[in-house]
């Protein structure tokens, strides 16, 4: 019995924790391991020396987590509290809903996540590891979006249906300061047991400090009147916090503990023009700033400009937060690739239908990569270039 039969992203699973897999070893775009020292998938130097359950290591670190992981005084939000969940998503670049997700919805975006995980973990690794790590991240770490030859999961139904909840659309409208904002991809990130590095702090994008003439009315439409030409600097930095380009939630299909990889948000750093710290300069507090007590079927609303990035597993449960990503209406062209499926996008709501209207494809065309995953860049670009029409 293969330990993926059966595979789940929640509770007690036999995946991960491959001793065979060196601690910060990466991969190339062909699969030749590596190791970075800097950028994205940047060793961490406090890293445990084997990657293995018990080793007296991770059993200290595991030890010093279940003590110290977690944000004191983390604020989890009712759905219904959209008021409360945009101040602070405003205030922190992060909010953390719970209940985003129903019984039935969240055992549908478990069963999927699990279904395409098991595409990926499939795929044998070399040299006795148990998995192929993913091109430029670290080991037990993978990306549904990146290791998708069509970079999104948006031809799959469970990933289309939560771009449009009860729970998600008020607060999401509230951010945007109106219905008029777009989805840009869908995807998500996880982590196997046994993923035991930090991933290096890191915006997914950084402020741009442009001024379009939209951004400029949706800063007015959420009330912040002085916006113009001629505004002073604390109106200009209150529009660039508050007209975040890109939004994501991250929808937990875990608990999210102390042990089992909680992400990691520094609140307040939208809008720093400064780079966050590398592994060896990070601090403490900032090592152990983890969302810690947010429960399945939560959500994380992220403005992703926001200094984040994610800790170690070192439980016996996989740690997967499928997401969908959204985007203002003034974000340009350039950033939305045309991931779903026309089919898919006409069984829709209206609502999303109008919000996904940038990212479909025409009538007939399959979206160019669409239903291979793979870890290696190399492979995904075969794919991709194999189904592009
Ligand atoms: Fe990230």
């Amino acid at each position: 019995m293969s330990e993926l039969d059966n595979l789940k992203v929640f509770g007690e699973t036999a995946v991960g924790w491959c001793a065979a897999t060196p601690p910060n070893e990466t991969t190339d775009e062909a699969g030749v391991p590596m190791v970075q020292a800097g950028g994205f998938s940047a060793a961490d130097p406090k890293a445990p020396a084997r990657r293995a359950y018990d080793d007296p290591g991770v059993v200290h670190l595991r030890e010093y987590l279940k003590k110290h992981n977690g944000m004191p005084g983390l604020e989890i939000v009712e759905p219904h509290e959209v008021e409360r969940a945009r101040r602070i998503f405003f205030r922190d670049g992060f909010v953390v809903v719970r209940d985003l997700l129903d019984p039935v919805r969240l055992e549908q975006f478990r069963e999927a996540s699990a279904r395409i995980l098991r595409q990926i973990l499939e795929i044998p690794g070399q040299g006795g590891r148990k998995y192929i790590t993913e091109t430029m991240r670290l080991p037990h770490r993978y990306s549904y979006g990146t290791a998708s030859a069509s970079r999104h999961l948006l031809h799959e139904q469970a990933w289309a249906a939560m771009i449009d909840l009860p729970t998600t659309t008020p607060i999401l409208s509230a951010i945007f300061g109106g219905e008029d904002y777009c989805v840009l991809g869908a995807g998500g990130d996880l982590c196997l047991p046994g993923a035991i590095e930090y991933q290096t702090l890191h915006s997914d994008m950084r402020e741009m400090y442009q001024l379009p003439e939209e951004r400029i009315a949706q800063a007015k439409r959420l009330g912040i009147e002085a916006a113009g030409a001629e505004m002073d600097d604390p109106t200009r930095q209150l529009l660039y916090e508050r007209t975040p380009p890109r939004v994501t939630i991250n929808f937990l299909m875990s608990d999210l503990t102390w042990e089992n990889g909680p992400i990691r948000q520094i609140p307040g750093t939208q809008v720093r023009p400064g780079r966050p710290p590398t592994q060896a300069e990070e601090p403490e507090w900032m090592r152990l700033s983890t969302l810690v007590g947010a429960p399945a079927g939560a959500g994380v609303f992220r403005d992703i400009r926001a200094w984040h990035g994610a800790t170690p597993n070192v439980s016996k449960e996989i740690r997967a937060m499928p997401n969908i990503e959204y985007a203002a209406p003034w974000l340009e062209d350039k950033y939305f690739l045309k991931s779903m499926p026309h089919d898919i996008w006409e069984a829709l709501s209206p609502h999303a239908q109008k919000i996904a209207a940038r990212i479909k494809t025409a009538p007939g065309v399959w979206p160019a990569g669409a239903g291979v995953m793979h870890p290696l860049a190399s492979k995904r670009a075969e794919a991709k270039a194999a189904t592009a029409q």
